[in-house]
């Protein structure tokens, strides 16, 4: 979920609608605002997206007031209709309180309020916190303090901010677990789970802390404790300790969270990927190709005895964790486990001091990775983050981080994130080896060099994609879309069947293809679309060979072949239905390359369909919850 709140000079209102407008990617299936004003609170909620509210707004408009809170939702606890969407009321209407995340002891807190006489109208977790919040105000008259006694009663993840009647200048945040930015203007402040809600007003910013309480209280008197003059900014620990937050400036350019003419962010992202894998190998490696990564806090003595590398992720992530795993393996030799980070943590893994994980996250606040690592820290394992977003929790809370530079991805599909989170893989493993005192043969100085040179190749796989669109549209009345691949190329086949999964609501399904006549090929009727993924005629040339055979078992049985293979590998041509080039690279870079067309494929899909392609149904970028 996103969440926003304000105190200043403008309209609440506005600066509200159009913080959520900036984090709509963190959920869309209702929206809410409250605005203090004469003396009262008003709001309004939507179910569907943020333009559903605008449009109630416009009918039914609420009173100008310079202080506000904000919600656009990803629904847990009951559906996304209007009585469940946020902001939640108490019963009297004097407080309004919106929250990201899950109350995991919601249900015996509403018992206690009911047997006092709450009466709760929602099916939600949040419900609860307007009402106990209300009950404490009322017997200390502070916000603030009501916050703080109250998260002290809840468990679970959460970020909650809330506005009273009784207190009109004043706004109170909470977090535990998930993420809520403070961003610090000239009288005026803003509270916000990304700092692209507020970027718009200031760069200046606080980062809170594990279970820190912040006030946001505009005073005629100036500000104190940070904050600008007019607004006073005051961060305590649930206990009313003064908490200690980070001050930082954001640098990014506004501009890369606009979509800069594409029609859908998605296509603004894809186009964008040259840029972002060349601006993640940046600096990485020297005129002589060796590794440099100094941001790897690790010391090698640690990284020297490691002797079980584990990769945790989700979605999207997870797919560049399973490439991450063969090229570890290859290059380093450490034996290299890649697992779902919501089943890694459950199971009783085994892990001690000389297991290093590396947790993959794009947003660096997935719920489920972010339960991974702590697990594995608490079994005494070093973390290395691979992240896109600095500063968020998961590298926080890892040993060291490898930043990918992707820049800010909006799309709820991820694709630049993938392939810079591929880099920075790639350069984590080459790294290991190096540190490890790997000879650095003739294959590894050949990868290091067509590494860096990467950019321009995705670059050329772009610039030859309106074939694929077409053969996209062509596909547009399917219902089943199979995708195969081996070694590399099995995740490159998840991935594709995961993106139109996502963005075209298709029935699609990777295998590895060796897989293939063990069960699935039962599937294959006439007609249907199967996605092969070819890998390179060079490398291994077994595992070129057996592909080629599965692609003869599944077009002897009716499939349609949509062939991807290597610039000049005519091997595949007799075989394949449709073609689509990729330059040659060496076989653990393939997915580089080979992903992009998939993206393609996906994003026109879903247009040919009529689907969103930005927001796609059911789902949301950052999953903040388990
Ligand atoms: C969500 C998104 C996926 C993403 C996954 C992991 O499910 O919809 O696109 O791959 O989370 O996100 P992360 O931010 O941890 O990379």
């Amino acid at each position: 979920c996103g969440i926003v709140g304000y105190v200043g000079g403008q309209s609440a209102l506005d600066v509200v609608v159009a913080g959520l407008k900036r984090l709509e990617y963190r959920g869309y299936d209702s929206a809410g605002v409250a605005v203090l004003a004469d003396g009262g609170l008003a709001a309004g909620k939507k179910a569907g997206k943020l333009v559903n509210l605008e449009k109630e707004l416009v009918g039914r408009p609420l009173p100008a007031g310079g202080t506000g809170i904000g919600h656009t939702r990803w629904a847990t606890h009951g559906g996304p209709t209007d009585t469940n969407a946020h902001p939640h009321l108490d019963n009297a209407g004097r407080v309004a309180v919106v929250h990201n995340g899950i109350i995991e002891n919601f249900a015996a807190l509403r018992d206690e309020l009911a047997e006092r006489g709450h009466e709760l109208v929602s099916e939600t977790d949040t419900e609860v916190v307007a009402h106990l919040l209300a009950e404490s105000f009322s017997s200390c008259g502070d916000l603030a303090e009501s916050m703080r006694l109250v998260c002290r009663r809840l468990d679970g993840a959460f970020t909650l901010v809330a506005v009273h009647a009784d207190e009109p200048d004043v706004v109170v945040g909470a977090r535990r677990n998930s993420p809520l930015v403070v961003g610090v203007g000239e009288g005026e402040a803003f509270l916000a789970s990304d700092v692209a809600a507020f970027i718009a007003h200031t760069r200046s910013a606080i980062e809170l802390g594990q279970d820190q309480v912040v006030e946001l209280r505009r005073d005629e008197s100036g500000g104190k404790g940070g904050g600008s003059a007019g607004v006073s900014v005051s961060v305590t620990d649930f206990h009313g300790a003064p908490g200690k937050a980070r001050s930082y400036h954001i640098d990014w350019d506004s501009s890369a969270a606009e979509k800069g003419g594409y029609d859908y962010f998605m296509l603004k992202e894809i186009a964008e990927q040259p840029k972002a894998v060349a601006d993640t190998l940046l600096g990485r490696i020297d005129g002589a190709g060796s590794l440099r990564l100094d941001e790897v806090r690790i010391p090698d003595s640690v990284l020297r005895e490691v002797d079980k590398i584990v990769v945790v992720a989700c979605g999207t992530a997870f797919h560049a964790g399973m490439i991450a795993k063969l090229a570890i393996e290859h290059w380093t030799r450490i034996p290299c486990e890649t697992e779902l980070a919501s089943e890694f943590r459950y199971r009783d893994p085994i892990l001690d001091s000389r297991t290093l994980v590396i947790a993959i996250s794009q947003s660096g606040e997935t719920m489920d990775t972010l339960m991974a690592l702590r697990h594995a820290r608490e079994q005494g394992a070093k973390v290395l983050a691979v992240c896109n977003t600095n500063g968020s929790t998961i590298p926080r809370e890892s040993d060291a981080v490898l930043y990918t530079h992707a820049g800010p991805e909006v799309a709820v599909a991820s694709t630049k994130a993938f392939l810079t989170q591929l880099v920075a893989c790639y350069l984590v493993a080459l790294y290991l080896a190096q540190v490890r005192g790997a000879k650095w043969g003739d294959e590894v100085r050949g990868v290091v060099r067509e590494l860096s040179e990467i950019s321009g190749e995705v670059e050329r796989v772009l610039e030859t994609m309106e074939p694929v669109r077409e053969l996209a549209r062509s596909l547009a009345d399917k219902n089943t879309v199979l995708f195969l691949g081996r070694h590399v190329g099995y995740p490159v086949a998840l991935e594709g069947a995961l993106k139109l999964k996502e963005l075209a609501y298709m029935h699609a399904e990777g295998f590895a293809a060796g897989e293939l006549k063990h069960g699935p090929i039962a599937l294959i009727e006439h007609d249907v679309p199967v996605v092969v993924v070819v890998p390179s005629p060079r490398g291994r040339s077994v595992l070129h060979e057996k592909i080629v055979s599965n692609i003869q078992e599944i077009r002897a049985r009716g499939a349609r072949t949509i062939v991807i293979a290597e610039e000049g590998d005519e091997s595949v041509v007799p075989y394949a239905d449709h073609l689509i080039w990729i330059p040659a690279t060496p076989t653990l870079l393939q997915p580089l390359v080979s992903t992009v067309p998939l993206q393609v494929f996906a994003c026109e899909l879903a247009t040919a369909r009529g689907n969103e392609v930005d927001q796609p149904r059911n789902l949301a970028k950052s999953v903040t919850v388990e």
